[in-house]
């Protein structure tokens, strides 16, 4: 009974992928199905939460070393699309300085991830919008991170 409930859940599953594929990129759908810094970060110089217009909430914590981002890391409890979206933008920005990780736009996002469907662009703006609160929070701190420490 058991084996035929997993054969029934892997089926199932390969259900739901295979119209997921038709959405969306396969971009989204690596990050989503392995997303990448998919973690709380300890000790943040920065860090934002952000609830969006749909409920769902997102959380990004970084690190930094002088004006560099060295650590990052991003929670939600939002869809697919965001879980890919954090994960595809906290990439994007590890290694970048503050300033050219605050010139992300949600553009800049949505293409890098190959497009999202019309009903799910907010997605990618709620993941930016976290983006820039921790940008925000850790200039408030004073902007240089590593002397908080
Ligand atoms: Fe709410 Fe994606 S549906 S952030």
């Amino acid at each position: 009974m058991e084996k035929l409930f997993d054969q029934w859940a892997q089926e199932l599953q390969e259900l739901i992928l295979e119209q997921d594929r038709k959405i969306f990129s396969p971009q989204v759908i690596d990050n989503y199905l392995k997303p990448k810094n998919l973690k709380e970060v300890s000790n943040p110089d920065g860090k934002g939460i952000v609830t969006g217009p749909c409920g769902d909430t997102m959380y990004i914590g970084f690190k930094a070393n002088q004006d560099r981002i060295v650590e990052i890391g991003f929670l939600t409890d939002g869809c697919g699309p965001t879980v890919a979206c954090g994960s595809m933008l906290t990439q994007l920005v590890e290694g970048r300085t503050l300033t050219e990780a605050a010139a992300i736009a949600q553009e800049d996002l949505l293409r890098t991830l190959g497009g999202l469907p019309e009903s799910h662009l907010h997605c990618a703006k709620l993941a930016v919008d976290t983006l820039l609160r921790a940008l925000k929070d850790c200039q408030d701190r004073g902007g240089e991170p590593d002397a908080q420490r």
